[in-house]
């Protein structure tokens, strides 16, 4: 069990990793709430829902399903579930419960952040990927179909409840997906959470639960230690990118149906450690290790019929660019990484290739 606490400027809030945690969903409720929504799908709710229930006692709550998948993250699902929430009275006392993966936990975030000019959220995570990032540091928001959260709203929560025991339910595919953001955490800040990743991959996968435990906290404590130094990614927030830039652009390109976040993350990942090789900044040792880590959590779908323009186009569209110009997150070393904008066209068409010769 483990609490890690999120620190800004307006707000502060604990995110705590721990089997059974959603029992304890009664001690985050605002002491004046009116009525609860709970953002969810109906796999989850057929899963979970009765814990969840149990958790939240006599409070009258009303459960809210969104259809689920990345591409149904859009406007219209926002406007959908606030127009079900006036239907059943809802007021600013409102609280808006996320429960479900990382997409749940971003359209349930930003229908709270704009609900009435803002609501309260709670997020409970129950996919690897939303329990180590999405939900964690209160981004939110929906794509368009020019790209990936390109509208969306800082909107933190009350707290974040992480239970890992829910993870046994989750397809395999989906944790996999979790576990190159993870990768990636150790990447950007910690080489010791990357060699647990490389080196217990075995139990990693077989999500041995100490294990599992370990690499939720480890990488929990990085956000949220990045997050209260920096949480409108002014500067340091923009290392949690590190493999989205080109992640981003593959999701866009594919329209949002052929890889799930966290595999276009772990293309983005391979892309940005061949580009760091390529520009100098990351010896080819290293570079080998961080591409060999990645590979022991694969293959990635098929990337068949994907070429370097395509993806190079979409680049320009991506919100980290800024004035105009691209930002590509690079390791130096395992565990620490730098930004670094204005790279060589070639060299970035280079590092897709390279990417895109991933069988
Ligand atoms: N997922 C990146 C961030 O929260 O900043």
């Amino acid at each position: 069990m483990a609490t890690f606490t999120v620190r800004t400027a307006t707000q502060q809030y604990d995110a705590i990793v721990e089997r059974n945690a959603i029992a304890r969903l009664s001690e985050f409720l605002p002491a004046k709430v009116s009525q609860i929504f709970v953002v969810t799908t109906r796999d989850v709710w057929e899963y979970h829902g009765e814990t969840f229930q149990k958790a939240l006692g006599a409070r009258v709550h009303h459960v809210l399903y969104f259809p689920g998948g990345e591409s149904n993250k859009r406007l219209r699902e926002v406007e959908a579930l606030a127009e079900q929430m006036m239907a059943q009275g809802a007021d600013r006392a409102s609280l808006v419960i996320g429960f479900g993966g990382g997409i749940v936990t971003d359209v349930a975030g930003f229908l709270a952040a704009i609900f009435l000019r803002g609501v309260p959220v709670i997020q409970v995570p129950t996919t690897l990927l939303g329990q180590v990032d999405a939900a964690v540091g209160g981004k939110t928001g929906v794509n368009l179909v020019s790209g990936k959260n390109l509208i969306g709203s800082f909107h933190q929560p009350l707290a974040v409840l992480i239970d890992p025991d829910v993870l046994r339910t989750l397809p395999e595919r989906e944790y996999r997906a979790g576990l190159y953001e993870v990768l990636k955490c150790g990447v950007i800040r910690s080489k010791e959470l990357f060699d647990l990743m490389a080196f217990r991959s075995a139990d990693v996968l077989g999500q041995h639960p100490d294990v599992v435990q370990k690499i939720i906290e480890e990488s929990v404590r990085i956000k949220c230690e990045v997050v209260t130094a920096d949480e409108k990614e002014g500067d340091l927030r923009r290392i949690l990118n590190f493999g989205h830039t080109v992640g981003h652009a593959l999701e866009a390109e594919t329209e949002y149906t052929r890889f799930l976040h966290g595999e276009a993350v772990a293309f983005g990942m391979n892309a940005a450690t061949h580009l760091a090789h390529l520009t100098g900044s990351l010896p080819l040792a290293e570079c080998n290790t961080i591409l060999n880590g990645i590979e022991l959590y694969g293959p990635i779908p098929k990337l068949d019929g994907i070429g370097a323009d395509a993806l190079l186009a979409r680049l320009g569209s991506d919100k980290k660019t800024l004035h105009g110009k691209v930002h590509f997150v690079l390791p130096v070393r395992i565990g620490e990484v730098k930004v670094m904008s204005g790279v060589e066209t070639g060299l970035v068409r280079q590092a897709i290739d390279a990417a895109l010769a991933i069988r």
